[in-house]
C-alpha cells in the first residue's frame, strides 16, 4: 500500500512537471502570412515558410507552444511593442529606427529590395522612369521598407509618389493594372510573384541589401532563452536546412 502511494505521488509529480511545460505556455507570433516563401498558407490552409517553421523550431526546443495570428505588417511591430504579441517572425528587416521600437533577435536571412516592373518594359532603373516622365509611380506593401526607402527617395524628393498596399500581392495586382509603374519588394517573395504572374519582371539593379531578425518587446522576459535557441539552431545546420527546403538551390 506504502509503495502504491509513492508510485502514485511520483505519477502525479512527473504528470504535474509535463502540465507546466504546457502551460509555459503559448507564445504569440504575429505575422503576415502573405510572404512567400518566409509566411504563406500552405497544405490544409495551414502558415507555414521560413519564418514559420524556425518559429516552431525554437518552441519546440523551448516547450512552447505556438499562436500564429495574422495580421497586416503595418501593425505587426505596434503590436510587438505593446505586448499584445510576444514577438513577430515576418521577414521583418532590422533598421535603426525600428531597433528603437523593439529588440531584434540574432538576423537569420539576408533580403534585397528589388524592382518589378511589365516584361516589356526597358528601363533598367526607377531612376530611369524619372529621367523619361519626370516622375515615378511606386507601388509597396504599406510600411515595409520598400515603403520606407522610396518615401524618402522619391516621394519625399519630389521624384514620384508611392502608393501603399496592405499586401505584396495586392501590390503586384496594381502593378497588372497598369495602376503603377513598378513595385518594390523583397526579393524571395518578388521571384514568388513574378512566377505567379505572367508578363512581370525583376530589374537586375537591387535597390538595397538587409538583414532578417525577429522582434520582441524591449521588456521581453523571453527574449534571451528564445534568441539563444535561435543561435542553436543556426550554429547546427537547422535554420539552413529550413531556408534550403524553401528556397531551391538555383
Ligand atoms: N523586409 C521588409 C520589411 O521588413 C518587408 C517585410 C514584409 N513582411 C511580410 N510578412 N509581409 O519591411
Amino acid at each position: 500500500m506504502k509503495k502504491f502511494f509513492a508510485m502514485l505521488i511520483a505519477a502525479i509529480m512527473i504528470l504535474s512537471a509535463f502540465a507546466a511545460l504546457a502551460e509555459n505556455g503559448t507564445l504569440k507570433l504575429c505575422t503576415n502570412v502573405a510572404f512567400p516563401p518566409y509566411e504563406f498558407y500552405g497544405e490544409g490552409d495551414e502558415p507555414t515558410g521560413i519564418d514559420i517553421e524556425i518559429a516552431k523550431a525554437i518552441c519546440a526546443k523551448l516547450g512552447y507552444d505556438l499562436e500564429i495570428v495574422d495580421i497586416e505588417f503595418a501593425q505587426c511591430i505596434p503590436g510587438v511593442q505593446s505586448g499584445k504579441y510576444d514577438f513577430s517572425a515576418a521577414g521583418m528587416t532590422v533598421t535603426e529606427e525600428r531597433k528603437e521600437m523593439v529588440q531584434f533577435t540574432d538576423t537569420y536571412a539576408t533580403g534585397i529590395q528589388v524592382v518589378i516592373v511589365p516584361e516589356a518594359c526597358e528601363f533598367e532603373s526607377i531612376d530611369d522612369f524619372v529621367e523619361a516622365n519626370g516622375t515615378v509611380k511606386i507601388g509597396a506593401q504599406m510600411a515595409t521598407t520598400g515603403d520606407l526607402y522610396t518615401t524618402w527617395d522619391y516621394e519625399d524628393e519630389g521624384k514620384g509618389t508611392v502608393d501603399r498596399y496592405a499586401t505584396g500581392a495586392a501590390a503586384v495586382q496594381a502593378l497588372l493594372a497598369g495602376k503603377v509603374d513598378c513595385v518594390v519588394i523583397d526579393n524571395e517573395p518578388a521571384k514568388n510573384f513574378v512566377a505567379q504572374n505572367e508578363g512581370l519582371k525583376i530589374l537586375e539593379s537591387a535597390y538595397a541589401v538587409e538583414d532578417y531578425a525577429m522582434a520582441f518587446p524591449k521588456d521581453s522576459a523571453i527574449y534571451a532563452d528564445f534568441n539563444a535557441a535561435l543561435a542553436e539552431l543556426i550554429a547546427d545546420g537547422t535554420v539552413q536546412g529550413i531556408i534550403d527546403q524553401f528556397i531551391p538551390a538555383e
